[in-house]
């Protein structure tokens, strides 16, 4: 683990530690307030995010900007990364060595963000962080406590593009964030 933000983007410049590195056109490292108590994962960056070098651009991304208007979230106090820093083919969900391979530089950042809240972005994001065993239906919208860190399981914000259904609970879900981080930072 790197003490250094520096540290740890110079070691991921150019990583090859994953087949997902052949097909890449940017590292999607993560973006947003590195002291921030509100901190997003998504799965993988997908083509806008591939092209642009930046997490949830796209069509996603963009429903996930109106939530947070819509909610007083302010994107860029917050920070957003991903599971699988480079773009899976198809926009595939990242296999389990790619996960591994990758996973460190995720944990390096929670570390050093230390956020007290982790909203995780749908089932890739629960199942790799908190374990297999949780699913994303039963999951979502519940509070999971670990290591003095509150976990917020929720739909990914591509789910919500064609389920109007989901976008309700997404932001039930967003709404509960917010009332905990106002709660926590009084
Ligand atoms: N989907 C993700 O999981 N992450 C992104 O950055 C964009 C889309
Ligand atoms: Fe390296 Fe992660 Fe990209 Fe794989 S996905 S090449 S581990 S940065």
């Amino acid at each position: 683990m790197y003490e250094t933000w520096e540290e740890l983007e110079n070691s991921i410049r150019d990583c090859k530690k994953c087949k997902l590195c052949q097909n890449r056109n940017n590292i999607v490292f993560g973006e947003g307030n590195k002291e921030a108590d509100i901190m997003f994962i998504g799965e993988g960056p997908g083509a806008d995010e591939d092209s642009q070098g930046l997490p949830f651009v796209g069509k996603a991304g963009q429903l996930m900007n109106k939530a947070f208007q819509g909610l007083g979230i302010d994107r860029s106090k917050v920070y957003i990364a991903n599971i699988v820093k480079c773009r899976p083919p198809l926009n595939r969900v990242p296999e389990d060595d790619e996960v591994d391979s990758c996973l460190d530089y995720l944990r390096n950042q929670v570390m050093l963000v230390k956020p007290k809240i982790i909203v995780l972005l749908g089932s890739t994001a629960l199942k790799n962080i908190l374990g297999k065993e949780y699913g994303i239906t039963a999951s979502r919208g519940n509070w999971i406590t670990q290591k003095d860190i509150l976990y917020m399981p929720t739909w990914h914000p591509a789910a919500l593009l064609r389920d109007e259904d989901k976008k309700i609970e997404f932001w039930k879900d967003l709404k509960q964030v917010v009332e905990k981080y106002n709660e926590i930072t009084g």
